[in-house]
């Protein structure tokens, strides 16, 4: 896992890329159809491994899954699913762990959630809260609940009304997967406004839910119900696309093309962002979906607040901006940074200084100063820490830069397999 990739700066960037599907729809489809009675398909689910994860665990729970060309077929257990003695294993994936907490939350008996060295080290008292005022049981290692994680789930649960505290859609998902099967309606407040990927997923389904937009936030409600079997079909991952549209706008001579991805206001922050730092990054329709496009742009500095970008899985593609534009970029309110796959907040900090930028901290807010174009980072070596967003953003420095070295780069496959290849061929 810790081989160094050497990435090589390239000349001129020109094509149109695909990338993986949805990572977060791809998760909930596989979830939600396990639920529900009778066959769904799914096409276009991400082939990242953290999706695989999430398949391997719906399997052991007894649900059946198998492919026919590129569509995926997905048998909901028959009586419902059924607690397996093994741990189940969620290697990297944070979605999985959290959303399947909620998930076997409502399976009588013990479950054991286990995961990599990274998600080992990721707080899971975020869900164990709210899964306990359901009526589960859940254990962890220490006062933040890190994995492997311990869920004895009930099927009879409790309804609660429930504000999440952080700004997160993990969480606010996980509440809803359990409050599938509890005996009264679930309400989740978030005072961000997080991806609304579960609802419109199950509502798809035939779920009753309903999202009740406030002026700090979105109040979603849910009635308890089993999901209908449904035909999934997958969208291309905004938070992918943007490591081209960054890369497009500032590399010295680009124009990039990214098909088919979702545009949902929630994950499409990071486009206004660019905008503003002068990137010509636009977002076309393409078909049912959409198109992002990008060009050499030359970048000013901005201010970002993480409520633009709820999740944050953008900032540190959004970091390797700011170390190309004129100015001072201040990163604001960025405290769930270091909580991600690795510590970003970190890691931004420390890419922006390999490639020679001066960056800093106060309290939960990073500054970054820029170098005013990307041929000008030096050439570095990064290692990302298992994390796959950490990869792409060096990578894509690196390609519009001198050139640089990524140890533990095959992370990468953890959302993007292709992600190299796909990279390789807009040269
Ligand atoms: C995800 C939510 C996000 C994001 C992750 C996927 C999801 O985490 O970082 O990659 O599918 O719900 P938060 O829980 O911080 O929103």
């Amino acid at each position: 896992m810790n081989e160094a990739v050497h990435v090589k700066s390239l000349r001129q960037l020109a094509g149109t890329i695909r990338v993986p599907g949805d990572k977060s729809a791809s998760h909930r489809a596989l979830m939600i159809s396990a639920l529900a009675d009778g066959v769904s398909t799914i096409s276009g689910i991400s082939e990242g491994h953290d999706v695989r994860a999430t398949r391997g665990i719906v399997e052991a729970l007894g649900v059946a899954v198998h492919e026919e060309g590129s569509i995926l077929y997905v048998t909901g257990a028959n009586g419902g699913l059924r607690g397996v003695d093994r741990p189940l294993q969620c290697e990297n994936s944070g979605t999985t762990i959290r959303l399947m907490a909620g998930v076997v939350a409502t399976i009588e008996g013990r479950h054991e959630l286990v995961g990599d060295e990274s998600l080992n080290r990721r707080p899971m008292d975020r869900i164990a809260v709210p899964l306990r005022r359901m009526g589960a049981h859940v254990v962890g290692r220490g006062e933040r609940l890190f994995p492997p994680l311990e869920v004895t789930g009930r099927s009879s649960l409790e309804g609660i009304d429930y504000e999440v505290p952080e700004a997160s859609a993990q969480v606010k998902s996980a509440v809803l997967f359990a409050g599938l099967a509890a005996r009264s309606p679930t309400t989740v407040t978030e005072t961000v406004r997080t991806r609304t990927t579960t609802e419109d997923m199950f509502r798809d389904a035939g779920v009753n839910i309903s999202l009740r937009d406030r002026d700090d936030g979105r109040v979603v409600t849910l009635t308890p119900g089993r999901p209908l079997h449904h035909d999934w079909s997958i969208p291309g991952d905004p938070s992918q696309a943007a490591f081209f549209a960054v890369l497009g706008a500032l590399h010295r001579d680009a124009t990039i093309q990214v098909s088919g991805i979702d545009a949902a206001p929630e994950r499409t922050g990071f486009v206004d962002v660019l905008a503003r730092m002068g990137a010509q990054v636009v977002l076309i329709r393409d078909g049912d979906w959409y198109a992002l496009s990008s060009r050499s742009s030359h970048l000013v500095a901005t201010e970002i607040h993480a409520r633009e970008v709820p999740s944050v899985d953008e900032v540190p593609i959004l970091s390797v901006a700011a170390c190309a534009a004129s100015g001072v970029t201040r990163f604001r309110d960025m405290a769930e940074l270091r909580l991600k796959e690795s510590d970003r907040f970190a890691g931004s900090l420390s890419l922006a200084r390999s490639l020679g930028c001066r960056a800093w901290s106060d309290g939960n807010d990073f500054f970054i100063e820029g170098l005013g174009e990307a041929q000008r980072f030096q050439e570095f070596s990064l290692d990302a820490g298992l994390d796959h967003r950490m990869v792409m953003a060096a990578a894509v420095a690196a390609t519009a830069g001198r050139g640089g070295t990524v140890v533990g780069a095959s992370t990468v496959s953890s959302s993007y397999p292709n992600f190299f290849t796909d990279l390789g061929q807009l040269a």
